[in-house]
């Protein structure tokens, strides 16, 4: 008897390995340049195979992912795969110049990469200066096991929800100016899944609205991605409540609210019954900023539309005036539809708003309780900043002017240098050739205490250009392999109010707490969350706050760590953490792939790759 079932639990064993054994995915990525034409204007885009939003990526997790990038754009391009681990495979994770170099125009590269532990939405973009507006889409990860073993019951439908802008400018260039200190570029429209909606108009037409159509009853999985280069995001839909089921790529306790909050970067997955009486509501995407005197930025809402399936009998002779009285929220008809009904839309917070998405961010927790290390071995405070440099390198320069300085955004300090030698840095460090880049070490602490969130400190109109002296350099951070690292990142007044959503590569983060006004450690520290903290990829640090992370420095390799502004990057809020080898080859960074781009012709390394990969063999030998 007992071998029998011995016999039949082997079989079922073996059947199931089989029914999960991991695929390889493959998609092909043309990036080229297309015209698109909204706001009665036709604009030259870059995007992935005519698309916008590009493809999405479908995957189980364990699968393996193939991409083969061919660019035929003008642009340097690499993708970089947001919030995957890239375990091992640094070599793949798609920063120009730290990671690898970038595919040049009229070549091709396959990026290939496995995605594990994480279940739910990421997402791909590009990793150059502001192109990433217009080339990203979905990555989707479902369970090893099936829609039944996702941790809430099986939706009827997924849908991936993309918040991007629209931006009828050249967007290299945009990248290039903001970098060399003019700021005064912004996007025309905000969009969902790549549509302005009817809020835009000219000549008196308005731009089509997404649509989601859903039937009665059922349940949708949204699949909340902002793509955005400048602003987090408000979310929400007039009549439904969304109950939030994942962040990053991590399941979290399922929590019902009817606003959802995005930063650039982030990700979040969530619940929507359509349980209203049958009609139409819009969805609408309400960018927040900071009110005076920070600088207020032309930023724009944006709207889709919800709306149930035709041939469902309707009861009453108004839907949405039913669910006026039923739910009694102070949500407003708008638009008379194609059959008199009229579409509803949400009350949102207000613009100047940024206290909603604390909160929201605030009450995510993680579903399972992961392990989060007790013992801690290193503690950073990066004070996120702003400060100014001297043109042209120069040492010293008049503060105030204009033509003599550039404001740059600084950790602790220091602003980053994107590398400029011909050698990525991650190539660099694995071969031990060191490289031209003047690097620096990214200090524990900032170099001065003072109050980070006075409000005196706001650098209003030309205050900016008088900021104190910052300097620039290619800043690292070393850690040794599986160090349990805690870092606070906390916001200033001299960033105005902005928040700052971090992301960092190769690592998920545990967020132990958040907080308004000024990190203090004694007090703070007893509020860190060990039981069941969010796990994320990308920590919005709230406006004019702070957020205390918690990560395992334990995938080697060198890391790109930033803000997901874009303007914030541009201007140097970045470093980059390089983890060391473990002492065996399973914890050790293994060599790049064999087609690794090199230099083409264009190193001021003398060799090329793959004879400096036959010299490495040799020292090696000679060792
Ligand atoms: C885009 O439109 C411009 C002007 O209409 C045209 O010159 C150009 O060839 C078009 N480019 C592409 C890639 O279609
Ligand atoms: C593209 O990259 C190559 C090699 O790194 C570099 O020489 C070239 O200037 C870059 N082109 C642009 C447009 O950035
Ligand atoms: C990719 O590049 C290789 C080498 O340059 C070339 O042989 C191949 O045809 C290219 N593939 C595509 C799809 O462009
Ligand atoms: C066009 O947009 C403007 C500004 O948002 C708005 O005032 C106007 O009513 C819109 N017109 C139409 C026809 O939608
Ligand atoms: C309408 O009813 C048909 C038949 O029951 C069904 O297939 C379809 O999905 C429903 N919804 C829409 C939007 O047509
Ligand atoms: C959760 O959100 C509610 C409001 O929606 C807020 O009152 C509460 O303080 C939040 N919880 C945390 C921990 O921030
Ligand atoms: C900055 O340069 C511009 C043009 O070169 C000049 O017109 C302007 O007066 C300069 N401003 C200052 C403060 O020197
Ligand atoms: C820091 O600045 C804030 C805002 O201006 C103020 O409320 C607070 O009292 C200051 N803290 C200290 C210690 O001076
Ligand atoms: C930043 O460093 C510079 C020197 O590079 C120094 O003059 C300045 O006071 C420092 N600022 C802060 C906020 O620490």
């Amino acid at each position: 008897m007992a071998a029998a079932v011995a016999i039949i639990v082997i079989f079922f064993l073996s059947a199931m390995a089989v029914s999960v054994a991991a695929a390889v995915v493959e998609h092909t990525f043309v990036v080229s340049q297309v015209n698109m034409t909204h706001l009665c204007k036709e604009t030259l885009v870059t995007v992935v195979n005519g698309q916008l939003p590009g493809p999405a990526i479908e995957i189980t997790e364990g699968d393996s992912v193939a991409v083969l990038l061919v660019n035929k754009s003008p642009y340097n391009i690499t993708i970089h795969w947001h919030g995957v681990k890239q375990w091992l495979n640094c070599w793949a994770d798609g920063v120009p110049m730290v990671t690898q170099r970038p595919i040049l125009p009229n070549h091709n590269f396959t990026y290939m990469f496995n995605v594990i532990g994480h279940e739910g939405t990421l997402w791909w973009h590009a990793h150059v200066p502001f192109l990433r507006a217009t080339l990203h889409g979905a990555l989707i990860i479902r369970p090893r096991h099936g829609a039944s073993s996702y941790p809430f019951p099986k939706p009827h439908r997924e849908v991936p929800i993309i918040i991007g802008d629209w931006w009828e400018l050249d967007l290299p260039q945009v990248g290039w100016n903001m970098k060399h200190g003019s700021f005064d570029f912004f996007a025309s429209g905000s969009t969902i899944n790549g549509k302005l909606g009817d809020l835009f108009n000219c000549s008196g037409v308005a731009e089509d609205n997404y649509v989601l159509d859903v039937e009665p009853g059922k349940t949708y999985l949204l699949r909340v991605i902002n793509a955005g280069l400048f602003s987090e995001f408000y979310l929400k839909i007039a009549g439904h409540k969304f109950t939030v089921v994942a962040a990053d790529a991590h399941y979290v306790s399922p929590y019902t609210t009817d606003v959802i909050a995005i930063a650039p970067g982030e990700t979040v997955d969530a619940l929507v019954v359509a349980n209203a009486p049958p009609g139409r509501f819009y969805m609408v995407a309400l960018p927040n900023q900071a009110p005076l005197p920070d600088t207020q930025t032309p930023e724009y809402t944006t709207r889709g539309m919800v709306q149930y399936s035709r041939n469902h009998s309707r009861s009453g002779a108004n839907g949405a005036a039913a669910l006026m009285s039923t739910h009694g929220a102070k949500e407003e008809e708008e638009e008379e539809g194609p059959s008199g009904d009229v579409a509803v839309a949400p009350e949102m917070p207000g613009h100047h708003d940024t206290i909603t998405s604390f909160y929201f961010h605030s009450n995510l927790t993680s579903l399972h309780h992961p392990l989060v290390p007790q013992r801690v071995d290193e503690h950073l405070f990066i004070v996120l900043g702003l400060g100014s440099v001297c043109k042209h390198g120069r040492q010293s320069c008049k503060r105030g002017d204009k033509n003599e300085t550039i404001v740059v955004a600084t950790m602790n300090n220091i602003s980053f240098q994107h590398p400029v030698a011909t050698t990525p840095l991650l190539e660099a460090h694995y071969y031990h050739t060191g490289g031209r880049n003047a690097m620096e070490e990214l200090p524990d602490q900032p170099p001065r205490v003072f109050n980070f969130t006075d409000l005196d400190l706001i650098p209003f109109g030309p205050k900016e250009m008088q900021l104190e002296p910052s300097s620039k350099a290619t800043m690292v951070r070393r850690f040794r392999h599986g160090a349990v690292v805690d870092m606070v990142f906390q916001s200033t007044a001299m960033l105005q109010g902005d928040s700052n959503p971090m992301h960092l590569h190769g690592h998920d983060m545990f967020l132990l707490a958040e907080g308004l006004g000024n990190y203090d450690a004694a007090k703070d520290m007893t509020r860190f969350n060990l039981v069941n903290p969010p796990v994320k990829n990308t920590v919005l640090v709230p406006n004019l706050g702070w957020a205390a992370i918690r990560f395992v420095a334990n995938n080697p390799g060198v890391w790109f760590m930033h803000c997901h502004y874009e303007f914030h990057l541009a201007m140097g809020m970045a470093t980059v953490f390089i983890v060391e080898d473990g002492t065996t080859a399973d914890t050790s960074l293994p060599p790049p792939p064999v087609d690794f781009p090199t230099c083409f012709g264009n190193c001021d390394n003398v060799l090329p790759y793959e004879l400096r990969l036959e010299n490495m063999k040799g020292e090696h030998n000679s060792i």
